[in-house]
């Protein structure tokens, strides 16, 4: 298991409405268990967060808040300026993770990487996270970073299972971070989940969870709004899956990206 504690199951919190809402999901989250929150600068709710975690009765070094840098605000000075910024809207003196959110627009790996090292020289950042790259450009982010790269943050889940960059994350020690870990609902009417779901009493989102649990070095961050959903999902870190539950899941074929842009490195 790679070095850094970042707990293991975590809160996506991006959503297009009601950016409010993220204050209360927080604290409801908190009581639920979690210890892991998943922003980003392109989010919006940086401050809600922040204040959902000030606001609860859980000490701040026992919560691990990850936030991602625009594509827009990866130049140098850009990189350093906003990410100053996003730690006061969160709140906290130190950003536990912070991601490149994508290798696009203004990202530039000797740029953007040097501001990333100097933010964890500084203290403004505890680890560099990267988010939406291929394995050649992981390679290169490698080369330029003095830093360790402590998670790779990119879509996976039954559907979209990322053989190689989980194997590449085994490789290398980080964390690969499953984003859109229910695929945004997409899992809950596949026959093998649904099959496996049954078997053990459980939901499709707590089974799609579980499996994505079972791979050595896999986080998620499923994103939830009320405490139902929130209760299921965290119920992945108690349900045991069999040999044949993971098989039957490994062995899906079909297979679906939420997530891709004409800019996502892989297109
Ligand atoms: N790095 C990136 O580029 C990137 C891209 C996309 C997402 N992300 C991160 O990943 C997080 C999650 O991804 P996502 O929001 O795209 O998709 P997701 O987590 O796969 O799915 C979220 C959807 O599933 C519903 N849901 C959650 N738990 C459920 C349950 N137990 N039963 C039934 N429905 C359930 C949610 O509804 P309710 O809201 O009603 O609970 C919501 O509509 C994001 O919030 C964000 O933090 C990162």
């Amino acid at each position: 298991m790679p070095t850094d504690a970042l707990p293991p199951i975590g809160l996506g919190t991006y959503s297009d409405d009601d950016r409010e809402q993220w204050r209360d999901n927080v604290a409801t989250a908190l009581e639920e268990g979690y210890r892991h929150f998943d922003t980003a600068q392109d989010y919006d709710n940086e401050t809600y967060i922040g204040e959902g975690i000030a606001d609860a009765a859980v000490d701040r070094e026992e919560v691990y808040l990850a936030t991602k840098l625009a594509p827009g605000n990866l130049a140098y000075e850009d990189a350093l300026e906003t990410a100053a910024a996003s730690r006061d809207r969160l709140g906290v003196d130190t950003i536990d993770l912070l991601y490149v959110h994508w290798p696009a627009d203004s990202y530039d790996p000797d740029e953007t990487l040097r501001a990333l090292d100097e933010l964890c020289d500084e203290g403004v950042v505890r680890h560099v996270g990267l988010s939406n790259f291929t394995p050649e450009l992981l390679d290169e982010a490698r080369d330029y970073l003095d830093a360790p790269v402590a998670a790779h943050q990119v879509e996976c889940h039954p559907l979209l299972q990322q053989d190689e960059l989980r194997a590449y994350a085994r490789e290398h020690d980080h964390w690969l971070v499953a984003y859109s870990p229910l695929a945004q609902g997409e899992v809950f009417d596949v026959p093998a989940v649904r099959e496996v779901a049954e078997k053990h009493d459980a939901t499709p989102a707590t089974v799609s969870l579980a499996w994505l649990l079972s791979k050595d070095n896999v986080a998620v961050v499923p994103k939830a709004s009320g405490r139902e959903h929130m209760r299921q999902n965290i119920a992945a870190r108690d349900l045991e899956l069999d040999d044949e539950d993971v098989a039957r899941i490994d062995d899906i074929e079909r297979e679906h990206r939420v997530f891709d842009p004409a800019f996502g490195p892989w297109n």
